[in-house]
Parts: structure tokens; sequence; C-alpha cells
């Protein structure tokens, strides 16, 4: 069989208003260097991925360059304008895609803590279904409620998963899904929904707690630590 190729696009262009720090969310430090650097170095080693569109805001591209680019030398990172809205990022992301890419995966910029195994995991699952997302099971009671703060019903926990990123498409199935919803001016607060609209049937793929998204200033202590264990069990020669 040909061998698959895979792009990740990275959407990093936010502006991290809940960060509440004065430079975007992605270039902090975390254990030494920046978040964003720890994103890209899972995706460079891992031999399944064969390019990275990065999606950066135009006046950061200087940064990104020096904090980042420069720094670390990555050899599969291409650097792409990004737009107002994550949507609208991943689009200008899809644009710049391999032509001959099989399969592209979306990944947030602001997930450092994601584990190759995933990935790689993902992109199986993908060859299958098409569609995959990674989620984990709901840790905490779920309950949906109405204009009013009353609880209209509360649905069963087995059954809900909190979704995180990557979110891995048949790259065909996701340029569609972002042209139809640009068209119709729909606006997801994931890829995978773009696709479940076109009536798309997208697979979980079970991740891990630990790939958290950097959000809150509180998100960083947590990540730190959790970088701090896996580092330890290293040392070990564990696997984590
Ligand atoms: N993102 C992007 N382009 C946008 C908005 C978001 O590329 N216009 C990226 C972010 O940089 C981040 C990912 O999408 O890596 C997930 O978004 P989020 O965590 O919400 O980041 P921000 O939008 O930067 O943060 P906030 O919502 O707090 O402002
Ligand atoms: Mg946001």
């Amino acid at each position: 069989m040909e061998r698959l190729f895979t792009s990740v696009i990275i959407p990093a262009a936010g502006q991290g208003r809940r960060m509440n720090a004065s430079i975007n969310k992605q270039y902090l430090t975390l254990s030494g260097k920046p978040i964003l650097a720890h994103t890209l170095d899972v995706f460079e080693r891992c031999p399944l991925i064969n390019e990275i569109i990065l999606v950066v805001n135009k006046e950061e591209f200087r940064i990104c360059q020096q904090q980042v680019l420069k720094l670390y030398h990555y050899k599969k990172v291409h650097l792409v304008e990004g737009g107002d809205t994550r949507q609208e990022s991943v689009y200008q992301g899809l644009k710049a895609v391999n032509p001959r890419a099989d399969i592209v995966m979306t990944h947030d910029g602001a997930r450092p803590i994601i584990q190759e195994s995933v990935i790689i995991e993902s992109i199986y699952e993908t060859m299958k279904h098409q569609a995959t997302v990674v989620g984990v099971p709901a840790k905490n009671t779920i309950k949906v409620i109405n204009v009013d703060g009353f609880v209209e019903h509360t649905p069963d926990r087995d059954y809900l998963v909190e979704i995180q990123t990557p979110q891995t498409f048949a790259f065909k199935l996701l340029r569609e899904a972002h042209e139809s919803a640009r068209k119709e001016g729909i606006e997801g607060t994931d890829d995978a929904f773009l696709v479940e609209r076109l009536g798309h049937p997208v697979k979980i793929v079970t991740g891990h707690y630990t790939n958290i998204k950097i959000t809150t200033p509180e998100d960083l202590i947590i990540a730190e630590s959790i970088i701090k264990r896996f580092d330890k069990n290293d040392k070990r020669g564990k696997k984590n």
C-alpha cells in the first residue's frame, strides 16, 4: 500500500483573552520552553505526520519565528496567516494543505501535552472511519438548562464525552465540511461539528485527561505538574 500523506493544521492565531497575559498564551513558557514549541515538538517527531500547517496572527509572525521556529529548527512547519475565529483559522490552514494529502488533523496550539500514541491511533481510526475526534469520558454530571437557569434534563453520563483535539478527517471530507459551513454562515466550536452537519458519522478515539487546553492561568500550573510527572516517569523508564 502506498504510504498515506497526513497533514496537521495547528491553529495558534487566537488572542488568549481568558489567560489575561500581556502576550498570546502560546508564547508563555511552560517547563522551560514556549507552549507552542511543546505542541510542535510532538508532531515534528511523529513519523506519520508529513507536514505541519501552523496558523498564526500576522502581527505574531515575528515573535513566532524568533521565539519558536528559529530556536527549535522544525523541518515540517509551514506558516500561514490566521483569521478572526478558530474556524476561519483552520479554513486558512486547509487552503495551504498539500493537495496530495489523504488525511488532515486539526490540533489546538494550546494543547501541548498531546501524546504521540493518540495521534497514531487517530490516524489509524480515520483510515477506517474518515472522521474521528479525541475525547475522554465526562467526569462531571452535565445538566441541560433553559434560558431562565432551570434544569431541563440530565443526560446519562455514560454517553457524555468531553471532546479534545486532535480531530482527524479524510482531507476531502474536512474541506467539504468547511466549505459548506462557510457558504451557509455556520459557525461551529469544533471541526467535527461541521462534519456532523453533513450527516457523516464521527468516531471517538479515547484520549487522556492530561491533554488539557491551556486556557486560564491555573491551567499553566496543572500543565507544569503533569509535565514534571511525565519526565519523572521517563527517567524511571516507564511509559505513561
Ligand atoms: N485560535 C485560532 N484563531 C482564532 C481563535 C483561536 O487559531 N481566531 C486557536 C487558538 O490560538 C488556540 C485554539 O484555537 O490554540 C483554541 O482556542 P482557544 O483556547 O479559545 O484560544 P484563544 O481563542 O486564543 O483564547 P480565548 O478564547 O481565551 O481568547
Ligand atoms: Mg477562543
